[in-house]
């Protein structure tokens, strides 16, 4: 891991930050694995869910060595209990569901991580930190695409709505709790929960 340039307010936001992040992470490779397995009558789609579980506990190591070379999140520490439920509920209703629910967060979290590496922030300022931001948005790009077409081939659309736009409901709350290191990092918290409440359209239908 290289020697981080962050310090002061955003190397202790980033810290409180990236718990949030990791345990979507750790969730994310489990939910995948298990997708993998519902599809596993189709030998192109299961091993693609596969190497996608295997990304994400990429990212997982990936953030774990980043916080590592963090100072303590101190005043901006967040509970994580919230968010690591938040996560294991995302299964309810079954596969197509389960992809719908995933394709919006992912998108979500695109939304987070480009406000997050914004030029004049921080994150920009640090290459080692944006270096795997930065990796970490692109592969969550690619994981948009890859759920959402899945999503779309198997099941009807009304549902599949519903269960993103609560997700992504869901997931602006548990951003909230972390305000206020949205804001040392120069990202507008209020902002960000709005834009990310909403479903882009066309995500979930064809
Ligand atoms: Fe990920
Ligand atoms: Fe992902």
């Amino acid at each position: 891991m290289p020697r981080l340039l962050l310090d002061g307010r955003p190397a202790a936001a980033l810290a409180a930050l990236l718990p949030l992040l990791g345990c979507g992470e750790e969730a994310a490779g489990m939910a995948f694995d298990g997708l993998a397995d519902c599809h596993s009558g189709d030998d192109r789609a299961a091993r693609t869910l596969r190497a996608v579980a295997a990304e994400e506990r990429l990212h997982d190591i990936l953030i774990r060595q980043l916080q590592s070379g963090l100072p303590d999140a101190g005043q901006y520490a967040v509970p994580i209990e919230a968010a690591r439920r938040f996560h294991i509920e995302l299964v309810r209703g079954g596969a197509a569901l389960h992809l719908a629910r995933i394709a919006a967060l992912d998108s979500a979290v695109c939304t987070m991580f480009s406000r997050l590496l914004r030029a004049d922030g921080p994150v920009a300022a640090d290459p080692g930190v944006a270096t795997i931001l930065r990796r970490i948005h692109r592969d969550e790009a690619r994981h948009v695409r890859l759920t959402r077409g899945l999503a779309l081939a198997t099941g009807p659309a009304p549902a599949m709505h519903d269960a993103a736009a609560s997700a992504r409901d869901g997931l602006a709350n548990i951003l909230l709790l972390a305000g206020d290191g949205f804001e040392a990092m120069q990202v507008d918290p209020a902002l960000l929960a709005r834009d990310i409440r909403r479903l882009p359209d066309g995500l979930l239908t064809a």
